[in-house]
């Protein structure tokens, strides 16, 4: 998802047909770096990564038109991961990958009592979230999580970007500080044709949703999606 690739020494730089970044080699054509941004077409986030500013890096700036670009469902996934959160009363909230703080917001609605740690790899993203009485963390979820317990841990659009043994990883160090995780993403979906969310290899790592939720299980999670559209999910997991 929305980063821009340099290929050899002239600068050119993968776009796809429709003028947005994009994967699966037809939808790839090759134009001029400079081409490209002067004419517009290479914008925000995607100039900055094309020109090396910010390699695999999120900016705030053009973030949510991004989102709305390349996720066509983003409104709807956010709304469906804070609803997944809804049942259960929660006061301590541990967010992965907080971003601009849209996930986090719909959730504190939810849960106005609660309080909320965020952690993010970006600390421009956190810098623009806008979450004045929440715990910002400049942190990656591949380290040490902030300390336990949590009543809910989520996560939207953020861990993809782990490989299937970084997941597997996360769900066991997740269920070592909470009994509920709710986590939204980018999946690899049954049929090839739902895959329509732009992936970038070595950035984006979708994988499948059986996988997910058989790691889920074995870090001792209840696990199910609670919602499914195309390459979109979101899961519920919960311990007793
Ligand atoms: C697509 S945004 C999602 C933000 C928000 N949850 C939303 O849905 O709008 C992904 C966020 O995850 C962060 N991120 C990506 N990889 C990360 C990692 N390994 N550790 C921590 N944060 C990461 C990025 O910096 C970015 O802010």
């Amino acid at each position: 998802m929305c980063t821009g690739s340099i290929s050899g020494s002239s600068a050119t730089l993968k776009l796809s047909t429709n003028g947005l970044l994009g994967s699966g080699p037809d939808c790839y054509r090759e134009v001029d770096l400079w081409e490209g941004i002067r004419s517009s077409r290479i914008t925000g986030y995607q100039k900055q990564s094309a020109l090396g500013m910010a390699q695999f890096h999120f900016t705030p700036d053009d973030y949510l038109e991004l989102m709305h670009r390349e996720v066509p469902l983003y409104v709807e996934l956010q709304e469906k991961t804070a609803e997944a959160t809804a049942e259960v009363a929660v006061r301590r909230l541990l967010e992965l990958g907080t971003g601009t703080g849209e996930t986090a917001r719909r959730v504190l609605a939810l849960h106005p009592q609660a309080t909320l740690v965020g952690i993010d790899a970006s600390p421009q993203m956190l810098a623009a979230a806008n979450l004045p009485e929440a715990d910002l963390r400049h942190g990656r979820i591949e380290n040490p999580l902030p300390l336990g317990p949590f009543d809910l841990v989520f996560s939207c659009l953020a861990v993809h970007h782990l490989d299937g043994e970084g997941k597997r990883d996360l769900f066991r160090r997740v269920a070592a500080i909470t009994n509920f995780f709710v986590l939204a993403d980018v999946i690899v979906p049954q049929d090839p044709s739902d895959a329509v969310t732009p992936i970038e290899p070595g950035f984006d790592k979708p994988d499948r949703l059986d996988d997910q939720l058989r790691w889920l299980r074995e870090a001792s999670f209840t696990a199910q999606p609670t919602w499914l559209r195309g390459d979109l999910a979101v899961i519920k997991a919960w311990r007793k």
